[in-house]
């Protein structure tokens, strides 16, 4: 026994310690490494490591099907899969092993832990309905949906438009892009004429057959009038809402696009009192009962007589301020009896009918509603502007 040396199978699992007792100790002689008992004994501690392993995951397995909370979950995580765990604790006995019995029993050691590993997470999506990064706490408050709303514009709109319909007028559109005709000629504008130049007008730079530019991005809402006329003949009653474009260098109180919302009474004996009666009715809905209306000539082209519309100041009630520039009065429209050369290009005779048009700035109405002072705020998509209303 001089050259023998000893190995110590220390932590051997107990079955094998019973099965063979007294004989833990085993001397081995010098070139007996390989002999038959030696082993016949390693085999047998391989296979009792095996039988650990499948037992303790049998274990787990039986224990996770068990599982219904979260918290109870996590404890048998930590009890066999966390830093003292009893998996990883065998797991990390293997390293004493030789390299072939490492080979042997790490790949099914490691498949058994990838098994064991992917039931945890399937329990945890089974527990909590998701899986781990995708969870919600049903506890925060819920995320505030943003509604839309309607511009001041439209809100003023659709006041206007309720109004006139409850006195028997219709709601027209016409179009925004118009020819030359439609927006001057017609509504007594002929070509050259000096009137043209009250409203830059935003030419479309494309040429007819005769070799003229005959459109217009509209200047104003009266393009429908004729439009109207020819279409529905007399009597008539109607308003057509809608944006028009001037070429305006913009500042506080001039922008290139604007809106209107223009007027158009034809029937038999039509006269100035009829008109002051509609417009006073919309002057009042507008701005409040106590508001008074003034008319004073003014020319326009398609209108004879004309005058512009004033109402009284809501925010000094007359008085003068700034805003009224010390007038006492706001101008918020246009307005006459209809041109007999218009009726006549709409087709309608002049000598039987006879009518009224007007022309609200929606635009300006608006910001006298609500107090905006600068008329780029509508077109300039701030939200916190167009949020206030
Ligand atoms: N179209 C005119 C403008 O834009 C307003 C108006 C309409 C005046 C109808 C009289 C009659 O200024």
């Amino acid at each position: 026994m001089k050259n023998s040396s000893k190995i110590v199978i220390s932590n051997l699992p107990a079955p094998l310690r019973l099965a063979r007792p007294g004989k833990l100790v085993i001397w081995k002689v010098k070139g007996w490494e390989k002999s038959h008992e030696e082993l016949r004994i390693k085999n047998y501690e391989l296979g009792i490591m095996k039988n650990e392993i499948e037992k303790l995951k049998n274990e787990i397995l039986s224990n996770l099907a068990k599982v219904k909370e979260e918290r109870v979950l996590k404890d048998l995580e930590i009890k066999y899969l966390g830093r003292k765990g009893e998996l990883t604790k065998i797991l990390r006995s293997l390293k004493d092993l030789s390299e072939k019995e490492k080979k042997e029993i790490g790949q099914l050691a490691n498949e058994i832990k990838k098994e064991i590993e992917d039931k945890f997470s399937e329990a945890k999506i089974a527990i909590s309905g998701k899986s781990g990064q995708e969870r919600v706490d049903i506890t925060l408050p819920g995320e505030k949906i943003e509604r839309g709303h309607l511009s001041p514009l439209t809100l003023v709109q659709n006041e206007l438009e309720d109004l006139f319909t409850s006195l028997g007028f219709m709601v027209l559109d016409g179009p925004e892009l118009e020819s030359d005709f439609y927006n001057f000629t017609a509504v007594n504008i002929p070509p050259n004429h000096p009137a043209r130049d009250m409203q830059d007008t935003f030419y479309i730079d494309k040429k007819n057959k005769d070799g003229e530019y005959d459109l217009v991005m509209r200047t104003h809402t009266s393009s429908v009038q004729v439009r109207a006329m020819q279409k529905y003949g007399a009597p008539l009653r109607c308003v057509v809402p809608g944006k028009c474009f001037r070429c305006e260098a913009t500042d506080v109180r001039h922008e290139h696009t604007f809106y209107q919302i223009e007027g158009l009474m034809v029937d038999k004996g039509i006269s100035l009192s009829n008109m002051k009666a509609v417009l006073e009715t919309v002057a009042k809905k507008l701005y409040g009962e106590d508001t008074k209306l003034r008319m004073r000539p003014k020319f326009y082209p398609f209108v004879e007589p004309g005058a512009n519309g004033e109402v009284t100041c809501f925010l000094c009630q007359g008085k003068g301020c700034s805003l009224c520039k010390n007038s006492g009065w706001l101008e918020i429209f246009g307005s006459g009896l209809v041109h007999p050369n218009v009726l006549k290009n709409g087709g309608i005779d002049p000598k039987i009918y006879s009518g009224f048009a007007f022309g609200f700035g929606l635009t300006r109405v608006t910001q006298l509603k609500y107090g905006i002072d600068d008329i780029r705020l509508f077109n300039g998509g701030d939200l916190r502007f167009l949020n206030q209303f």
